[in-house]
């Protein structure tokens, strides 16, 4: 028996106060949606149903391949979303499990450790829930003095007394599908916000007898993100959780309070990087590398073991061989740098002509000197020297072991000077 996700993307996001889809707001470098997606995935389930509504085919243009759609025409609620999903599953599915598109961080891990409880203990519903410091807005789980779940309240139906549970409803279910496709045809529509609610359907099961057991996750996990300010804590969260494990790797983290990076960036051992220093994804950093205070490092960036770049550096697809140095207030772009360089303070690359990204070779032992500017497409050969506000114009290629100066630069040469 297969496992059909459904998963609940048609909502608004009032409370987000967008206009792109809610669920394309990115959480780390991915849209909320393609976590959903790729941790669904992870956990082994193959076909997938997204309710879409708002600007639905914002969203099914990015995820056509991955998911089938179902559309669902007023934004009745989260039961009258999965209702429209329900007929379009197939005879030989057994279960199917409910998630939303606005949980992102929830991992394959937690799929898969519900859809195991629901199986192997054979209920009708299995749910994900979390223990809450503040379970404000969340579903609460109602027990019995058995401690059987047999109800979840909305933050706008509870009261006082319910309030106060801290056990929350993560928005993840895995139902049996005939008892999902019984009974969430029954669900009433709630008074106060004319909303179906798909959480209604709980109270349902357990009248009528059947069983419902919770899997825990951490509340970290379940996050829904609903405002701007739940986003701000979804990527601290993620952030927070790339620096411990680069931490545990062996690289210096000065200070996780400003420094972010990607969690699809790669950093070696022994680097240290010092604050207010952004790395973004798809950068790789050698062993023993120092990087910042205030450095950005854009993707594409490459460095070798024992790079140092420093405060206001920015590059930008662009590799760096070992042991060079870019200290200061610099820009480089689509820029290979060798080994041993000294790119000074203030040196840019002007890799775009207005039309095309053009590239730049600086090879080993180069010495760029400061406020040095280099119209791509150049070359700056081995050992060659850019003298301080130089402008290497593009095509103007520095031979090795030249010097050039000036503005434009030309070639320097001993026979050449004249005392002043
Ligand atoms: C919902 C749960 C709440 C749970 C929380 C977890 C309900 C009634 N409440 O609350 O118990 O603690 O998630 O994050 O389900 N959606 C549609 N169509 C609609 C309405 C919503 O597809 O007509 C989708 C939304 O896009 C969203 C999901 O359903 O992905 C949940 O809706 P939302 O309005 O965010 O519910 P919450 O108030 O967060
Ligand atoms: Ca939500």
């Amino acid at each position: 028996m297969t496992t059909t996700a459904i998963i609940l993307a048609a909502g608004l996001g009032t409370r987000m106060n967008t206009e792109l889809p809610k669920v394309l707001h990115k959480v780390g470098d991915e849209p909320m949606l393609g976590r959903v997606i790729s941790g669904l995935k992870k956990a082994g389930i193959k076909d997938m149903i997204a309710v879409v509504g708002y600007k639905r085919e914002v969203i099914e243009s990015f995820f056509k391949h991955e998911v089938r759609f179902v559309f669902q025409r007023k934004r009745l609620g989260s039961g009258d979303a999965v209702k429209q999903a329900v007929n379009k599953l197939s005879d030989s599915v057994g279960n199917v499990l409910v998630t939303c598109g606005d949980t992102p961080l929830i991992e394959a891990a937690a799929y898969r450790g519900i859809m195991k409880k629901h199986s192997s203990q054979r209920v009708s519903c299995t749910l994900l829930t979390a223990c809450a410091e503040d379970p404000f807005s969340y579903g609460r789980i109602i027990r019995d003095e058995k401690g059987g779940v047999i109800k979840i309240v909305e933050e706008k139906d509870a009261s006082n007394e319910e309030k106060k549970i801290k056990e929350i409803n993560a928005g993840v279910y895995c139902f049996r599908k005939q008892d999902l496709e019984k009974f969430i045809h029954k669900i009433k529509i709630n008074k106060k916000k004319k909303e179906f609610y798909l959480t209604d359907i709980i109270e349902l099961l357990a009248k009528n007898g059947k069983k419902i057991v919770s899997e825990e996750c951490s509340v970290e996990e379940i996050i829904g993100i609903n405002s701007r300010k739940d986003l701000v804590y979804a990527n601290r969260i993620i952030n927070d959780k790339t620096l411990a494990r680069l931490m545990k790797r062996g690289v210096t983290i000065i200070d996780t309070s400003t420094i972010f990076i990607s969690e699809k960036a790669d950093i070696a051992k022994d680097t240290i990087i010092y604050p207010n220093t952004i790395i973004e994804k798809d950068v790789v950093i050698g062993k023993s590398c120092q990087i910042g205070p205030f450095a950005r490092l854009r993707p594409g960036t490459i460095l070798q073991d024992e790079v140092e770049v420093g405060n206001f550096v920015e590059l930008c697809r662009t590799k760096v061989g070992r042991k060079t140095k870019i200290k200061h207030h610099a820009y480089l772009g689509d820029t290979e740098v060798g080994s041993h360089v000294n790119i000074g303070a203030g040196v840019i690359t002007a890799n775009y002509d207005g039309k095309n990204k053009l590239h730049t070779i600086i090879e080993d032992r180069a010495f760029v000197g400061v406020g040095a500017i280099l119209i791509a497409p150049v070359k700056i050969g081995k050992n060659a020297v850019v003298g301080a506000g130089s402008v290497v114009t593009k095509n103007k290629n520095v031979p090795a072991g030249k010097t050039v100066i000036g503005v434009p630069a030309k070639i320097f040469e001993k026979f050449n000077l004249v005392k002043i």
